[in-house]
């Protein structure tokens, strides 16, 4: 059993001290960082480029998590991956060729997720998972922080987890959306093992105390 890792999302952090809000997180003992990528198409929100990455990349040795909500994502992995990213994860309901789009990611030398929407079912992974690093549940619609955990997650996350034990694969089981103390330890219980959470930590008087909380769970 692995044991439950935590990324923090720097979409809830303040952009104009983001690397003090990022020693804070690493400092209460993150082990990632999830940095969420929108393009303004697939999602109705825009947010950083590869630069921010690589400039992130130079002030932590956290694991960076790089969660692409982007149209045509295969145009800037090759970018993101030399900012740093660790892993990247790409939106199969942007990929018609997730298939390469995943083989790609791993021969630049990250490992690679796939997300699926809350609309999406899991079925849309099934022929992919011996190339998956990740799994990323949306427990949300993407594009924002802050809103509400879709409850009909928990099933879902519950139906990938025994599908990973039956093949033996030891890839991550994120989720992404609305995760708190209360929604963070459902998850858990369902299979996850890795719990991105943004408002809840940055949006604290304590981030690092939330961090802990979450670890706990
Ligand atoms: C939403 C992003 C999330 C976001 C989560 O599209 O992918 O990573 O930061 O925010 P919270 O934890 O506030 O729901
Ligand atoms: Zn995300």
């Amino acid at each position: 059993m692995l044991s439950l890792i935590i990324a923090p999302s720097i979409l809830s952090a303040n952009f104009s001290c983001l690397g003090e809000d990022i020693k804070k997180v690493a400092a209460a003992g993150a082990e990632w960082l999830h940095i969420d990528v929108m393009d303004g198409h697939f999602v109705p929100n825009l947010t950083i480029g590869p630069q921010v990455v690589a400039d992130i990349r130079r002030e932590t040795s956290l694991f960076l998590d790089v969660h692409l909500m982007i149209e045509s994502p295969e145009k800037l992995i090759p970018a993101f991956i030399e900012a740093g990213a660790d892993l990247i994860t790409v939106h199969s309901e942007t990929c018609p060729h997730l298939h390469r789009t995943l083989n790609m990611i791993r021969e630049l030398g990250a490992r690679a997720g796939a997300a699926i929407n809350p609309a999406t079912p899991e079925s849309v992974l099934e022929y992919v998972l011996t190339e998956l690093d990740l799994i990323l549940v949306m427990s949300v619609n993407p594009g924002f922080g802050g809103q509400k955990f879709i409850p009909g997650s928990l099933q879902k996350i519950a139906s990938i987890k025994s599908r990973l034990d039956a093949l033996g694969s030891k890839a991550f089981l994120e989720v992404d959306g609305g995760i708190n103390a209360e929604t963070g330890r459902a998850v858990v219980q369902a299979g996850c093992n890795v719990l991105v959470a943004g408002s809840y930590i940055f949006k604290a008087p304590d981030p690092a105390d939330r961090v802990r909380l979450l670890q706990q769970l």
